[in-house]
Order: structure tokens, then C-alpha cells, then sequence
């Protein structure tokens, strides 16, 4: 493994030709580093953190100020993956206060921003990439629509719905979205529109026909409570460290062992 730093060109040039892209959440300098020994592709500082550090039962408390908190931690702990940090709930109504917010985050240390959606949030991601923001677009059961959606629930699994997703996915990567964060879709339909856009897509709930996988820190190391979803794995069971933990996950991604069909959805 090379101490390079991980850029989105490199990252793009692995769609297709591998090995697949292994992603995880960390909010803190010390996971983050713990990540990067073990080789982690890219690390999200994502709004997850309302639920698994805050207590919260949804995402949609956490403020731009906490998202940059925790961007501050990660990139003192880790510099080699690529830091990706979540626009928050209500920070991107329009173009202008998005890029505002993203600004934010990109000089907390932030080299890319991740936001939930399409339709107008399309046009938001053409403003912010023409003014040198990478972007991270994420599709299927976007958190911050928790209310809409009736709770967690898998998405698309119809064809109306899978055919709006499809579009979209199109539609942002046209935008200039460099990366697209599946989840909670039907793995045949995640499978079908990473073949179909020209930019890696990431998978959690997914399946494996993703060209990445991640999972929220938290939930790869087994220490989230309650009720597990069917596309978490605890690599920390059998494994001796948080490192050699990580390591698995990544193994697992790249040889295309995880997920399996039983932790996908049809
Ligand atoms: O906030 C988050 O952790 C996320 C991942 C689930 C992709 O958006």
C-alpha cells in the first residue's frame, strides 16, 4: 500500500478495472487513524453521527458546526484516505448556502462533500463542482427523507421508483458528481446502475455489484446497539484488533466476499 494520498482520480480509475473501493465512517482522530494503518480507501465524517455518537434517533439534528468538529478530528488522525464530510439536513436548500456550508467543511479538511438526493439538489451539485467542490452524491434511502419515506426502509424496489433512480443516477453523474453512495436498494438494481454511470458507485444495502462498499465504523466494529440491518457485519468477531478488524472489512470488499446475498436485499 502506497502512503500516497487517495485522490478521486484515482479512485474514479478504479471503476471497472478494481480493486473495489472500501469506505467506512469515522468522527474521531483516533479510528481514523487506526483506519488508515489498515489501509481504508476513504473515510466519511457523515451526519450517521447523530445516531451513533449524539444518541439520536435519526440523522437530522446534527448542525454544519458539528459536521466540522468531526472533520477536524478525522484529518488529525488520518491524511492518505480521501475525506468525504456530509452536507447536513437543511444545509443545502439552495446552491449559494450549500456552497457556503461546503466551504466550510472543505476547510475544516474536507476534500469532497456528500449530499442526499437529486431533482433540484442536481443543480446544486453542478454549482458546487464548477467552484471546486467535489462532489459525493447518495441515492435509495437517503436519511435526511426519513420523514417521507415512513421510516428505514428499503427503496426502489418498484419500477417507477427504480427508473427515477436509474435517471437520477445519470442525471448527477452528469452534474460532475465523482462518486455515488448507494442505499438500501435492491442489489439487481444497484448492480445495473453501476454499470450504467461512468463514475464508482459506493454500496451499503446495496449489494455486491457496487464498485465500493461502506459501512458506518461503528457497525463494522459491532458496538452499535439495538436491532442490527441485514447489510451490517461485525469483522471485529474473531479478528484481535479494531486494525486487523478493518483489514478484514477491506479483504472482504476487495475479493467481493462482502456483502453477501444474504446481507443484500431483492
Ligand atoms: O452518514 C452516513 O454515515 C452515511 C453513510 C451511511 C453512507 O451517509
Amino acid at each position: 500500500m502506497s502512503d500516497a494520498a487517495v485522490t478521486i482520480d484515482a479512485l474514479i480509475a478504479r471503476k471497472g478495472a478494481g480493486p473495489r473501493i472500501a469506505a467506512m465512517t469515522a468522527y474521531d482522530a483516533s479510528l481514523a487513524a487506526i483506519a488508515e494503518a489498515a489501509g481504508i480507501d476513504l473515510l466519511l465524517v457523515g451526519d450517521s453521527l447523530g445516531m451513533v455518537v449524539q444518541g439520536a434517533p435519526n440523522t437530522l439534528a446534527v448542525t454544519v458546526d458539528e459536521i466540522v468538529y468531526h472533520v477536524r478530528c478525522v484529518a488529525r488522525g488520518a491524511t492518505r484516505p480521501l475525506l468525504v464530510a456530509d452536507l447536513p439536513f437543511g444545509s443545502y436548500p439552495d446552491a449559494t448556502v450549500a456552497f457556503g456550508n461546503a466551504a466550510s467543511l472543505v476547510r475544516a479538511g474536507a476534500a469532497m462533500i456528500k449530499l442526499e438526493g437529486a431533482g433540484h439538489v442536481t443543480s446544486i451539485v453542478e454549482y458546487l463542482v464548477a467552484r471546486e467542490v467535489p462532489v459525493c452524491a447518495h441515492l435509495g434511502l437517503t436519511p435526511q427523507s426519513v420523514h417521507r419515506f415512513g421510516g428505514f426502509r428499503v427503496q426502489a424496489r418498484e419500477e417507477a421508483a427504480a427508473a427515477k433512480l436509474r435517471a437520477d443516477a445519470a442525471a448527477l453523474a452528469a452534474a460532475g458528481a465523482s462518486l455515488l453512495v448507494l442505499e438500501c436498494v435492491p442489489a439487481d438494481l444497484a448492480r445495473a446502475v453501476s454499470a450504467a454511470v461512468p463514475i464508482p458507485t459506493i454500496g451499503i444495502g446495496a449489494g455486491p455489484g457496487c464498485d465500493g462498499q461502506i459501512l458506518v465504523g461503528q457497525d463494522l466494529l459491532g458496538i452499535t446497539r439495538g436491532k442490527r440491518p441485514r447489510f451490517v457485519r461485525d469483522f471485529l468477531a474473531g479478528h484481535g484488533s479494531v486494525e486487523s478488524a478493518i483489514a478484514a472489512y477491506i479483504a472482504a470488499v476487495q475479493d467481493g466476499s462482502f456483502p453477501s446475498a444474504a446481507e443484500s436485499y431483492a
